[in-house]
């Protein structure tokens, strides 16, 4: 599929989710029809009680992503959040708790019923040191070195251009800033036919990236301290079902499965002595 496609696909269907929850519905990561978001092994407990306190429950049931980012980045009061794909909001108003009133949180979407979810979201919860712009992660919508930390849920995966979206996010970064993202990642070789269903599965409709394929694009893009560390790892039960309805012998592909998939915590930090050269942007 052709990136235009997979943007609009991609929209599409978070368009819809975004509706459903502001519906009174809860959703799930996963795309398998008839799913039960309370048990979807990928997004399901990801936060605690204690830490969404305050937050509105259409943010809580719209929370789309596969990790907690915000629980496990670094934030300090007074500093600058960006949250990639911000979805219905949940981690763009925690980091807004985080940095305090002289920080800011952003969060970035390009789906018109996300952010109109978000902005409810965070009208509801009366935070006033966020803003959610409308933009795609390819093309983040704010200036060279002004970001202190970027995070995201689950988005990642979901580029076409995973590389660009590297890029753009050390551009934004302030010399010593840091990336502190949650994603899916395969570790290790998985057969190709095996791997797209499995990544349909966990809703990666670009593909999730191989562990060391993150490293290396993240190096590239000027990264160091890079860091994967698995947060859950997919057993191949939590697909069976979904394998099921594809036609898959998931008995018989069992071992090419199991362990191979997992949410990740990716932690990456921008050089100190970096500086931006906007030209190659
Ligand atoms: C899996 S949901 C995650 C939402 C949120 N991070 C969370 O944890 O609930 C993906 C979100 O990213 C947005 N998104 C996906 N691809 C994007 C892109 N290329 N540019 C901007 N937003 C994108 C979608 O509109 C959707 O709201």
């Amino acid at each position: 599929m052709r990136e235009n496609g997979i943007k609009e696909v991609v929209k599409s269907k978070y368009g819809e989710a975004a509706r459903r929850v502001a519906a009174g519905e809860r959703v799930g990561c996963g795309t398998q029809a008839g799913a039960v978001p309370c048990c979807d092994p990928i997004s399901s407990n990801l936060y605690q009680a204690g830490e969404i306190a305050g937050i509105p429950a259409q943010a809580v049931a719209a929370s789309l992503g596969c990790g907690n980012p915000t629980a496990l980045a670094q934030l300090n009061a007074g500093e600058t959040v960006l949250d990639l794909g911000s979805g219905g909001g949940i981690d763009v108003l925690l980091s807004a708790k985080r940095v305090g009133p002289m920080g800011k949180a952003y969060g970035l979407d390009m789906t018109d019923d996300m952010l109109a979810l978000a902005r409810e979201n965070q009208r509801k919860a009366g935070v006033l040191n966020a803003e959610f712009l409308k933009g795609e992660i390819e093309n983040i919508p704010l200036p060279e070195n002004s970001v202190d930390v970027v995070i995201s849920n689950c988005v990642i995966n979901l580029s076409a251009d995973k590389s660009r979206v590297l890029r753009e996010a050390f551009r934004v970064l302030r010399p010593g800033g840091r990336f502190a993202v949650s994603d899916v990642v395969v570790r290790g070789p998985v057969p190709a036919d095996i791997r797209r269903n499995v990544e349909l599965w966990v809703g990666c409709v670009a593909g999730a990236l191989e562990e060391t394929e993150y490293r290396s694009k993240l190096e590239s893009a000027g990264f160091e301290q890079i860091e994967v560390e698995p947060t859950r790892i997919y057993s191949v039960e939590d697909a069976r079902q979904f394998l099921t309805t594809k036609g898959i012998d998931v008995d018989a592909i069992a071992r090419q499965v199991e362990g191979k998939f997992a949410s990740a915590f990716i932690r990456a930090r921008k050089p100190l002595e970096a500086l931006i050269n906007t030209d190659q942007h």
